[in-house]
C-alpha cells in the first residue's frame, strides 16, 4: 500500500470512527442550540482535529484557497494548472464548477491523488434556482409567503446538487432602501422584519433538516455587512452607517440566518465606520461568533482581500494579515492567503494558530457536508439526468411566480374592471421589447439557466388564448440610458397601428436583466430608453381608437420604478418582475383570472429618482411633512409620499379590516400581547389577501420609526368570507436599542395598525407599565 492510500485509510477507517464514537458522548453540547448543532456537529470538528494534524503549512493555506472555474464550450472547466493545483493540495474549493462529469473528475484526483486527499467543496451563485429558475428573490419577497422561499431553494438545491455543487452563494439577505442599487434584485426588499423571515425560510431550503443529506446545499449569508447601504446606490461604494441603523435595519436578517443554523457567511465588498468588512473583526468575530455563536465559515467575496488595497489599507501581505485576523477563513479567487503568509508564518513573524483556526473550520463545514464519507455526495450522471427542470419542479416555479405579482392598479373601463381579461377577447396587440424576451425573465444570476426553457410574457399568453389573435410590435429597442423627449420611429408606428386594431393591448416594458444585479446600479429609475414614449404613443393610439379599450400595463423589471405616468395612464398596472422560467405561464393565469393576485410590495415606489432613499419605517422628524405648509420636511417641486406604499397591492375582489382590538390595554414590558382584527372578503370573487400589522413606539429614549412590521399573514377567503387573525407581540416586537445600546421594553404607548399595506390607518393603542425591560445587554461595540 503507498502511503498516500495509508493515509486515506487511516482517515476513512481510524480517525473517523473515533471521532464518531466521541460525537456520540457529548448529548448534552447536542441539546444546547438545536439548529446550529444538528447543521455542525461535534463528530465534524473532530474530523477535522484529526486532518489538521497531518497538513503541512502549504496544504492549510491551499485549503483556505477558493479557484474560479474556467467556463467553456460545453460549461464549466478546469484547466491543466487548476488540476494540477488540486494534485498538489493547493486548493480548497472550486467556485462555479458544476456538472457531474467535471466536479467528479476534479474531487477524484482530491481524493485519490492529493497526499491528503481531502475532499474539495464547490460553490456556485445558485440565487433563485439552478436550472430550474424562480423568481428573483425580491420578487419571491413579494409572495409575503415563507413557504414560497423555502420550495424555492428545496428546488434549487436538489438540482444544485444533482449537478455536482455542494455550497452556494446564497441567500443575500442585504436590506436595500435605494433601488438605484442593482442587487437590490438579490434580496428580500427594504424591511428587516420580512427580510429576516425570507433569509430563514431559504436557509431552511437550502439545507434541509441534515447537511450530509445528499440533497442539502450548504448556504452562505450574505454580504456582510450593509452592502446594501452604498451611498447614492452606486454599487461596491463606501457606506455610512450608525451603529444603531446597523443593528435595526441592516444586521437582523444576518442573526436570523444564524439562528436558522446557516452555515457559511461571505464578507461584503464594502467598509462600515473606515473599516472594510473582510477586515473587519468587530463584524466577523466579535458580533458574528461572539455574539451569535455562528460556527461556520467565512468566506471573502471575489478579491474581496487583495481590493483592501484599493481601499487603501496596505499592500497584499498586510491586507491578507488583516482578513485572516478578523475572520476570512477561505479567499475567493485572489490568492495572497496561500502566496504571501507561507513565509511570515515560517519566520514566525504571523501565527500559526490563525491559519489552523481558519483551516479547521472550512475542514468542519466540509465533513459537516459529509464530504469526508462519501466525497461525491451521491452525485450521479443518472440523477443529473431526472432531477432537474422536471415537471414538478416547474409546477412548483410556476405556483410561486403566481403568487409574486403585483396588481398595481386596476381601473373600470366601459363599466368593468380592466383585469382579469376575458378569454373571449378576439384579438390582442402586445407591445414592447420585453414582451418577447424569454432571457429578462430569468432575471440577474440566472444559474444555469437557460433562455430557451423560459416563457416569455408573449409566448405564455399564446399559449393560454391559443384561438386568439394575438400580434407583437417590439416598438423600441432596449437602451439603458433615457431617451429625452419626443421620439418618432417607424417601430413606434407599426406599435401604434397595432393598438389601434386590437380588442386589448398589452404594454410590456421595464428592466433587460442586465439593468438590474451587480454592478447595475442605475442613477435614474424611470423606464430605460425610449420606452416611455412608446407607451405614450400607444396609450395614445388605443385610446384614440376607442377610449375604453384597455391598455394593461406590464412591468417586467428588477427594482422599484418611478413610472408615475403609466400608473397614471393605463388602464392597470401590474408588476411581473423577473419570475423565472414560467414568467409567461404564471403571468397569463393572473391575467385571465385562473389565479388571483395576492402579491405585495416588498420595497417603496417613489414617485420620482430624487424621493430616493424613500422607505416606510422612516423617523418623524421634528418637522413631519404637513401638505401646504412650506417650513417642515419634503420637496418644492414633488411629493413626500411614495407611488406605491411598502406592503401595497391589489386583488380582483376587495378586503376589509374591522374590530382591531389588544388583549390588555396595559401590560408590563416582559409580557406579550395579542392583537385580534376581521378580515373579510367584501367583493365577489375568492382571493387571497397579506394582512400585515405594524407597530409604533409612540414616545422612547430614542427616537423610533414611525410604523415598523411586526406581523404578517396570507389568508384566503371566498366572497363574504370572514376571519378572525390573531397576532401575538412578545416583548422582543416591542424592544429597541436605549442609548446605551441595550435591548429594552420602555414603558409608554404603543399604537397597533392592521392592514393591507404599511399606510393601513385601522389603529388601536396599548400601554406598556413598570420599569423599563432589558432583554439584553448592550452588543459588542462599534468599533
Ligand atoms: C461577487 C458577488 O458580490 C457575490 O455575491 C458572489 O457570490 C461572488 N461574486 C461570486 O460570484
Amino acid at each position: 500500500m503507498s502511503s498516500h492510500r495509508l493515509l486515506a485509510s487511516v482517515l476513512r477507517y481510524v480517525l473517523v470512527p473515533i471521532a464518531l464514537l466521541l460525537s456520540c458522548v457529548t448529548p448534552a453540547l447536542a441539546q444546547s442550540s438545536p439548529a446550529q448543532l444538528t447543521m455542525i456537529p461535534p463528530r465534524a470538528s473532530h474530523i477535522a482535529d484529526s486532518v489538521l494534524k497531518l497538513m503541512t503549512l502549504d496544504e492549510k493555506l491551499g485549503q483556505i484557497t477558493q479557484s474560479p472555474a474556467g467556463f467553456g464550450q460545453t460549461g464549466p472547466t478546469v484547466d491543466a494548472a487548476g488540476e494540477q493545483q488540486v494534485r498538489k493540495g493547493q486548493l480548497g474549493s472550486f467556485l462555479g464548477l458544476y456538472g457531474v462529469d467535471v466536479t467528479r473528475r476534479m474531487q477524484k484526483i482530491a481524493v485519490e491523488e492529493s497526499r491528503l486527499h481531502i475532499p474539495l467543496i464547490f460553490g456556485f451563485d445558485v440565487i433563485h434556482g439552478m436550472r430550474t429558475i424562480f423568481p428573483i428573490p425580491l420578487a419571491i419577497a413579494a409572495t409575503w409567503d415563507s413557504t414560497a422561499a423555502v420550495r424555492m431553494a428545496r428546488v434549487s438545491a436538489t438540482e444544485a446538487t444533482a449537478m455536482g455543487l455542494h455550497w452556494t452563494f446564497a441567500p443575500m439577505m442585504d436590506i436595500a432602501r435605494d433601488p438605484r442599487w442593482g442587487r437590490i434584485i438579490e434580496g428580500a426588499g427594504e424591511d428587516p422584519y420580512l427580510g429576516s423571515v425570507m433569509a430563514a425560510a431559504q436557509v431552511r431550503g437550502y439545507q434541509g433538516n441534515d447537511l450530509r443529506s445528499p440533497t442539502s446545499l450548504l448556504a452562505t449569508a450574505k454580504h456582510f455587512a450593509a452592502y446594501g447601504a452604498a451611498e447614492g446606490g452606486r454599487d461596491y461604494n463606501t457606506v455610512s452607517v450608525s451603529e444603531r441603523d446597523l443593528w435595526n435595519i441592516y444586521l437582523p436578517p444576518f442573526h436570523a440566518a444564524v439562528q436558522a443554523g446557516i452555515g457559511s457567511f461571505m464578507a461584503s465588498f464594502n467598509e462600515i465606520n473606515g473599516t472594510p468588512s473582510h477586515a473587519n473583526d468587530w463584524l466577523l468575530t466579535d458580533v458574528l461568533r461572539k455574539q451569535w455563536g455562528f460556527r461556520g465559515m467565512v468566506v471573502s467575496d471575489w478579491t474581496g482581500i487583495w481590493e483592501m488595497i484599493q481601499h487603501g489599507l496596505g499592500d497584499s501581505l498586510t491586507v491578507a494579515e488583516r482578513a485572516l485576523r478578523a475572520g476570512v477563513d477561505m479567499e475567493m479567487s485572489s490568492t495572497l492567503y496561500r502566496n504571501k503568509l507561507a513565509a511570515e508564518v515560517r519566520a514566525g513573524r504571523f501565527p500559526m494558530a490563525l491559519v489552523d483556526t481558519a483551516v479547521h473550520r472550512v475542514l468542519t463545514v466540509k465533513a459537516a457536508l459529509g464530504l469526508f464519507d462519501d466525497p461525491y455526495r451521491g452525485s450521479s450522471v443518472q440523477r443529473e439526468r431526472s432531477e432537474i427542470l422536471t415537471a414538478a419542479n416547474r409546477a412548483q416555479a410556476r405556483d410561486v411566480a403566481r403568487e409574486a405579482i403585483v396588481l398595481l392598479t386596476n381601473t373600470t373601463v366601459g363599466g368593468a374592471p380592466a383585469l382579469p381579461l376575458r378569454k373571449d377577447i378576439h384579438s390582442i396587440a402586445v407591445i414592447g421589447p420585453l414582451a418577447a424576451d424569454s432571457n429578462s425573465v430569468l432575471g440577474g444570476w440566472h444559474g444555469a439557466g437557460r433562455k430557451e426553457d423560459a416563457v416569455s410574457v408573449l409566448d405564455g399568453l399564446r399559449r393560454a388564448l391559443p384561438n386568439a389573435d394575438i400580434k407583437y410590435a417590439a416598438g423600441v429597442g432596449l437602451d439603458t440610458v433615457p431617451v429625452e423627449g419626443p421620439v418618432s420611429t417607424p417601430g413606434i408606428a407599426e406599435a401604434e397601428q397595432l393598438a389601434r386594431a386590437a380588442d386589448v393591448v398589452l404594454l410590456v416594458v421595464g428592466e433587460a436583466e442586465q439593468m438590474t444585479g451587480e454592478a447595475a446600479s442605475r442613477s435614474w429609475l424611470g423606464l430605460p430608453g425610449a420606452q416611455h414614449q412608446l407607451a405614450q404613443a400607444v396609450v395614445r393610439a388605443a385610446r384614440a381608437s376607442n377610449p375604453n379599450k384597455p391598455v394593461i400595463a406590464i412591468l417586467v423589471n428588477g427594482r422599484p420604478l418611478a413610472v408615475q405616468w403609466l400608473a397614471d395612464s393605463a388602464s392597470a398596472l401590474v408588476e411581473s418582475w423577473h419570475l423565472g422560467v414560467e414568467h409567461g405561464d404564471a403571468l397569463a393565469d393572473v391575467l385571465f383570472g385562473d389565479v388571483a393576485p395576492s402579491g405585495k410590495l416588498p420595497a417603496t415606489f417613489p414617485r420620482v429618482t430624487g424621493q430616493v432613499p424613500i422607505y416606510y419605517n422612516h423617523k418623524n422628524t421634528g418637522r413631519p411633512p404637513i401638505p401646504d405648509v412650506k417650513w417642515n420636511s419634503k420637496y418644492i417641486d414633488a411629493p413626500y409620499t411614495p407611488l406605491f406604499p411598502f406592503g401595497f397591492g391589489l386583488s380582483y375582489t376587495t378586503f376589509d379590516y374591522s374590530n382591531l382590538h389588544v388583549s390588555r390595554s396595559t401590560i408590563r414590558g416582559s409580557e406579550s400581547v395579542t392583537v385580534t382584527v376581521d378580515l373579510k372578503n367584501t367583493g365577489s370573487r375568492a382571493g387571497t389577501e397579506v394582512a400585515q400589522l405594524y407597530v409604533r413606539d409612540d414616545v422612547a429614549s430614542v427616537t423610533r420609526p414611525v410604523r415598523e412590521l411586526r406581523g404578517f399573514r396570507r389568508v384566503a377567503l371566498q366572497p363574504g368570507q370572514s376571519q378572525t387573525l390573531t397576532f401575538t407581540l412578545v416583548p422582543e416586537d416591542l424592544a429597541m436599542y436605549d442609548r446605551d445600546m441595550r435591548r429594552v421594553v420602555e414603558p409608554g404607548g404603543f399604537t397597533v395598525w392592521a392592514g393591507g399595506d404599511s399606510n393601513a390607518r385601522l389603529e388601536a393603542r396599548f400601554t406598556v407599565a413598570g420599569p423599563v425591560v432589558v432583554l439584553a445587554p448592550a452588543p459588542p461595540r462599534f468599533r
